[in-house]
């Protein structure tokens, strides 16, 4: 067995980087294990002007220069074309359609796609890609996804040349409808649709900190999407929807669905990669397929895991991460675990 593990290190293809302390937050978590990502454009108010986009890209690049961020906007109903140019002009290389309702800040989402075609057409001319969080959000709600097939097929189909993300596969039927079509089309894979199933949020008492759009389902759903992540196939590679929720509203009896898993993705991933003996292809499914698709370049920094061990944190600046307290074999590199057990120092203290 190694003890250790080099990899260039990963990008996070979606992350919720949040506003106010939460950015800082966010921030400092991401960029210890990532090089950078894609940053969703869900704020309040939505990142859907070339202004707000301007200044969240500001706010974050003040925060650390060096992580590399791709800024996405907020796809809203009846979106004019030049406002899109403008968005793209400001920096904006992704477009992302919620449709209306179906997850945290999207009650001003899409409720079909025939709103925003002009804004597709012109992402399709920028040489944009569209991110879709694919959920309808008035079907069942382990079949939402599955339900969504049809608007993603037509949407395809309307925009043959557009890059399209099928984002945070849950469903097993997923897995089949992305790797059935062409090579525009891909699909990013969270932590958590690979570590959990439902029976973790309500076979027991239930946690509202493993509840996430979409919820996690069934072993047969997860075993298919272990499949992916193993298969070395390029269609399929990480985004986190790392999205943090503060333990107070978490556990208000009104959660929202969010699940923060910046601090605590790599090293999960690892073990469970391990675990099915492809660390192998860790590599590809975190750092390499996702900024290829995006025409990204590959990190030259490498990252090293070795086998010290570390705990995940109860919680980290007010939010319960995925899996805390749970002891996870790897950890990065002694510097960056030294911090991040200063940080549980802190948070210890601070909480007092
Ligand atoms: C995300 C959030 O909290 O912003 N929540 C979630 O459950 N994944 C939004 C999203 O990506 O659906
Ligand atoms: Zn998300």
């Amino acid at each position: 067995m190694e003890n250790s593990f080099t990899m260039r290190k990963p990008y996070d293809m979606h992350m919720h980087l949040r506003q106010g302390e939460l950015l800082a937050t966010t921030v400092r978590d991401q960029s210890k294990w990532f090089c950078g990502g894609l940053v969703m454009p869900n704020t309040i108010p939505p990142v859907s002007t070339p202004e707000r986009l301007t200044d969240y890209a500001g706010q974050i690049r003040k925060l650390n220069p060096d992580f590399r961020t791709v800024m996405s906007f907020k796809l809203l109903p009846g979106m004019k074309s030049s406002v899109v140019r403008k968005l793209h002009d400001a920096g904006a290389a992704v477009g992302k359609l919620y449709p209306a309702g179906a997850t945290t800040n999207s009650e001003d989402g899409v409720k079909t796609w025939h709103n925003i075609k002009i804004a597709l057409a012109t992402m399709c001319d920028l040489g944009m890609i569209l991110s879709i969080h694919c959920e309808r959000p008035d079907a069942y709600c382990l079949d939402r996804e599955y339900k969504y097939h049809s608007e993603f097929r037509a949407i395809a189909k309307a925009f043959p040349d557009l890059k399209i993300v099928f984002e945070h596969i849950s469903d097993r039927r997923s897995i089949d409808l992305v790797d059935g079509m062409g090579e525009n089309i891909a699909g990013t894979i969270t932590a958590h649709h690979l570590l959990l199933t439902l029976d973790d949020v309500i076979g027991g008492n239930m946690n509202p900190h493993n509840f996430c759009k979409p919820v996690v389902k069934t072993e047969r759903d997860r075993a298919a999407i272990r499949e992916a992540a193993f298969s070395g196939n390029k269609k399929f590679f990480f985004g986190s929807d790392s999205a943090p929720h503060l333990r107070i509203k978490k556990e208000s009896g009104s959660a929202g669905g969010g699940i923060y898993s910046a601090p605590c993705a790599v090293p999960l991933m690892a073990e469970l990669f391990e675990q099915y003996g492809c660390l192998d292809k860790l590599e590809n499914f975190m750092s390499v397929f996702g900024p290829e698709f995006y025409g990204l370049p590959v990190s030259e920094d490498k990252i090293t895991l070795v086998k010290a061990g570390f705990r995940i944190p109860d919680e980290i600046d007010g939010v319960v991460p995925l899996m805390a307290g749970k002891n996870v074999s790897w950890s990065y590199h002694k510097g960056i675990l030294k911090t991040i057990m200063e940080s549980e120092l802190y948070l210890r203290n601070s909480s007092c």
